[in-house]
């Protein structure tokens, strides 16, 4: 998508000398800074402290940190050692594993000397995929959104849709995925309006999916977390769209602390709740996810303080509690597949649960 009128995509490959560039988020929105990864240890970085993140980007980078790696020394043991180290950096977001996977059973039977290749081969497969599936998600919640539009009482009113977190094309390579029906849908010309939800404590709402919709040209009002349900209860919400970070073969969702609390009010107020889903994001090993999704524990720090620019317009960050102030800070919840209207897949719209989910899982 667009910065400054200029196509990119958050992670874009350097073919001449096999680097990959990234935007730095940790800068946004106030800065738009390119960075160069050229290592594994670039690409872990990277992840880890939220330079790149969103559950398809971080796979996406993964793949990346599996070529620096391999290009260096491409035996099996460097070849764990990048797949260990990768998984290490953050632990909710499933596709970092699948991008893993995906890089080593590439790379396995290959010999030494062409495993780089082999590996950089998967990446740029990888991003290309990633794409092409986003654009789906979008084509297919698209006609979910006009079915909904439809039916209000004045359909030339603006279709009111409220999101969480940043599920658009910075969280993945293009596109988003809770956000490419938000593009799809005003590049059609759709009267659309869209709720951004500040994301305590980080603010992926408030930087992030702000300045994607503001550089595409998509009318937003920031909201604090806190008005989701007050909005909702007055009507002012037509359909709620979120992304998400593992979902398991039973339904049950994780996504960034925040969304569970949105899903039972949408509930409440029989607002249609959806999740976009890359089937990548379907973790078929687990059933229960409250009982088993990994729970990202953040610092106390991204709580007790907040960034943004003083009147100087330099970064700067702030303390907002008494100083000592004991805080928890939970990266992602996880909501249960009965608060889920329905997942939207690359491959279509599915009711979240352990049958429906079997029929598309068959289908791959
Ligand atoms: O902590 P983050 O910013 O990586 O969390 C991102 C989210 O929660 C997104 O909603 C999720 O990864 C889906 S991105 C398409």
């Amino acid at each position: 998508m667009n910065i400054h009128g200029q196509p990119h995509r958050s992670i874009e490959a350097a073919h001449a000398n096999r680097t990959a560039r990234i935007i730095d988020q940790t800068l946004l929105p106030h800065l738009v800074e390119w960075r160069e990864l050229e290592t594994l240890e670039d690409a872990a970085e990277a992840i880890q402290v939220m330079r790149v993140r969103g559950a398809p980007l971080i796979g996406a980078t993964a793949g990346f940190g599996m070529f620096f790696a391999l290009r260096d020394d491409p035996s099996d043991a460097a070849l764990q050692r990048a797949y260990d180290t990768l998984h290490a950096t953050r632990p909710t977001a499933v596709n970092l594993r699948w991008a893993l996977d995906r890089v080593k059973l590439a790379v396995w039977p290959v010999p030494a000397e062409k495993r780089a290749d082999a590996a950089w081969n998967e990446a740029l497969a990888i991003c290309e995929e990633d794409v092409q599936t986003n654009h789906a998600i979008g084509k297919h919640a698209l006609e979910l959104f006009r079915a909904i539009q439809a039916k209000k009482a004045d359909p030339a009113a603006p279709l009111n849709v409220m999101t969480h977190c940043n599920a658009g094309w910075l969280a993945c390579v293009d596109w988003g995925t809770a956000i490419s029906p938000i593009y799809q849908a005003h590049d059609a010309g759709m009267n659309i309006h869209v709720w951004v939800s500040e994301t305590r404590p980080r603010g992926q709402g408030a930087s992030l999916t702000a300045f994607e919709l503001r550089e595409h040209g998509v009318p937003h009002t920031l909201i604090v977390d806190n008005n989701a349900g007050h909005l909702l209860q007055r009507g002012l919400v037509d359909v709620v769209i979120v992304g998400t970070d593992r979902v398991t073969a039973q339904g049950d969702v994780a996504n960034k602390i925040g969304t569970y609390m949105k899903a039972l009010a949408a509930k409440a107020h029989d607002v249609p709740f959806y999740v976009a889903c890359p089937v990548s994001t379907i973790d078929w090993t687990l059933s229960d996810g409250i009982r088993d999704i990994p729970i990202e524990q953040r610092s106390a720090r991204e709580v007790t303080h907040m960034p943004g620019l003083n009147a100087e317009g330099r970064r700067e960050e702030v303390l907002i509690t008494p100083a000592g102030t004991q805080a928890r800070n939970d990266g992602f919840d996880v909501t249960p597949a009965h608060l889920v209207t329905a997942l939207v897949t690359e491959h279509g719209v599915f009711e979240a649960n352990g049958e429906e989910l079997a029929v598309l899982r068959a289908r791959l």
